[in-house]
């Protein structure tokens, strides 16, 4: 069986495999189709129309030799994977517990976007009762977030190790004792790290890339149970900082926990999502990720942001999935295939091009290597055909071909500094803010300003170290300020007092 598009040569097989089951072929040329081909004979065919809101499906055939098979389900499904952020629209008199048990609503044609008006299928006279089925777009991007918290709070739960590509998770095989070894770990690496921070599901080494030394700042996106970030954390010593950012609850507190227990204090972990990250601008020497951004459903926003948290000379270092060839359409609306850092994967060509666009430069592949499933494909066929009867083992195959992992590496280009006009960063200026509200005694002022520092990522550390500055600016005798200040900026009249006046919230906001 081969299914793919509808050729323009096809119409005649197609209006003739309609017509003999009464269904009407007027108005194909206005949509995109797809057919089912098997021993040279065309045995079935999905239609699609779109408009900005809509795709209506219709024309959904597959002949009578060929039912029980899963045909109309591959078919259903190819069609809906062309609908990108449209809800799926469908008039039947006949299928309608099918659609149902798809996921699809009855509804009637007021509850529909109008555009639906103006393809062939909903033109001309429609009785207010036509049965109409609507389905909004389940790969949302809340429903695959979710999908994602879902599956990794899951490992912790489990306390799982390792994983396969989409029955468990991302990343490695089950043939090694220590699959991480497999991925460019050192059985040191597995060894120097607390029990339950490695729950093997990573695809690279990015620690092993990023060259980090004593001193740095490193930022881990998508930091799991902690793995990389206690790794991190033994490069940078204890002069340098690790900050690890997940946005799965489950992740963060084990991997806190463990950094407590087993005194990591130079590591924190915060809860976050990598499409915002809780970090001030030009904050990090280095940022490492593993197998992570197959997972954000905005690439290009993660790698913007991870830009916007870098220093300028700063290097990144990722270790992800991608794909060398699209995936079977069977495969990319598949929410597991999702959460297995499979069908969120983006070609190969279009990552290189996110890191380049977010402003990155000198992005090189330093590595690359296939994604091996083959001793875990029976159990992956298994565990996706209990979701879904119509993937096969051949659309496994073509998926696992398609992935392969890659370690790249890029750096923040120095004159990006030079590319600002305002020197303080919010982050720098909501501390300025702090100091001076202690400075004038603004209470209000005070809590704005540390409400808005929080948000922006600010450590309880900085804000200490900016409020016990301003502290010792209090304490300083005003005279011998000014006398410095002078004597440094050559005052023209000294005698004016260093205070601080009012209230230093812009907001309007403290009273
Ligand atoms: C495949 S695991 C990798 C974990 C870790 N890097 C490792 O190698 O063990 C992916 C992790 O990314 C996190 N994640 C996925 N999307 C994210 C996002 N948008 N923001 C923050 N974390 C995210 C998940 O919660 C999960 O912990």
């Amino acid at each position: 069986m081969l299914l793919r598009k509808r050729l323009p040569g096809d119409h005649p097989k197609v209006i003739q495999l309609l017509e003999s089951a009464g269904l009407p072929p007027d108005g194909l040329e206005h949509t995109d189709g797809w057919v089912v081909e098997s021993e040279g004979f065309l045995v079935g065919h999905v239609a699609v129309e779109f408009t900005p809101e809509v795709a209506v499906l219709r024309s959904l055939i597959v002949h009578p030799s060929q039912r029980g098979k899963g045909l109309g389900e591959r078919l259903m499904t190819e069609a809906e994977a062309q609908a990108g952020a449209r809800a799926f629209v469908l008039k039947t008199d006949t299928a309608g517990p099918w659609m149902e048990r798809r996921g699809y609503q009855k509804t009637t044609l007021d509850h529909v976007p109008a555009s639906v008006r103006s393809t062939t299928q909903f033109s001309g006279q429609l009785c207010s009762g036509t049965p109409i089925y609507l389905k909004e777009n389940t790969m949302d991007f809340d429903t695959l977030k979710a999908a994602v918290r879902e599956r990794y709070a899951g490992f912790v739960k489990q306390n799982t190790s390792c994983c396969g590509p989409i029955s468990k998770g991302c990343g490695c095989s089950s043939t090694l004792e220590d699959p991480s070894l497999k991925i460019g770990y050192e059985i040191q690496d597995v060894k120097a790290v607390p029990d339950g921070a490695n729950l093997g599901l990573g695809c690279g080494n990015p620690v092993a890339l990023a060259s980090l030394k004593p001193g740095e700042i490193v930022l881990d996106l998508g930091s799991g149970a902690g793995f990389d970030a206690f790794l991190a954390s033994k490069r940078v010593g204890s002069q340098g900082r690790v900050i690890g950012v997940d946005m799965t609850p489950e992740m963060i507190a084990r991997a806190r926990s463990l950094a407590d227990r087993h005194g990591y204090a130079n590591v924190e972990f915060r809860q976050g999502d990598i499409e915002q990250l809780p970090v001030e601008d030009a904050m990090v020497d280095a940022i490492i990720s593993n197998c992570v951004l197959n997972l954000t459903t905005d690439k290009a926003q993660a790698f913007r942001e991870a830009f916007r948290v870098m220093k300028p000379g700063g290097r990144l270092m990722v270790s992800d999935l991608v794909l060398l060839k699209p995936l079977p359409a069977i495969i990319r609306q598949d929410l597991d295939a999702y959460a297995a850092c499979m069908a969120g994967a983006l070609l190969k060509d279009d990552y290189l091009a996110a890191i380049h666009a977010a402003g990155f430069a000198q992005v090189e592949v330093v590595g690359e290597s296939s994604f091996d499933i083959g001793d875990t494909m029976a159990s992956e066929v298994e565990a996706a055909q209990r979701r879904n009867p119509a993937i096969t083992a051949a659309d496994l195959k073509a998926a696992a071909e398609a992935v392969v992992s890659l370690q790249i590496q890029a750096i923040k280009p120095l004159q990006a500094a030079s590319q600002t006009t305002d020197l303080m960063s919010p982050s720098v200026k909501e501390l300025v803010a702090i100091g001076a509200a202690i400075a004038s005694n603004c209470e209000p002022c005070f809590k704005y300003h540390y409400d808005a520092a929080r948000k922006l990522g600010v450590s309880k550390e900085d804000m200490r170290e900016a409020v016990n500055v301003a502290l010792a600016v209090k304490a300083t005798p005003h005279r011998k300020v000014v006398e410095a200040a002078d004597r440094l900026l050559t005052l023209t009249n000294p005698d004016t007092p260093a205070e601080i006046e009012g209230c230093a919230c812009g907001s309007g906001n403290c009273s």
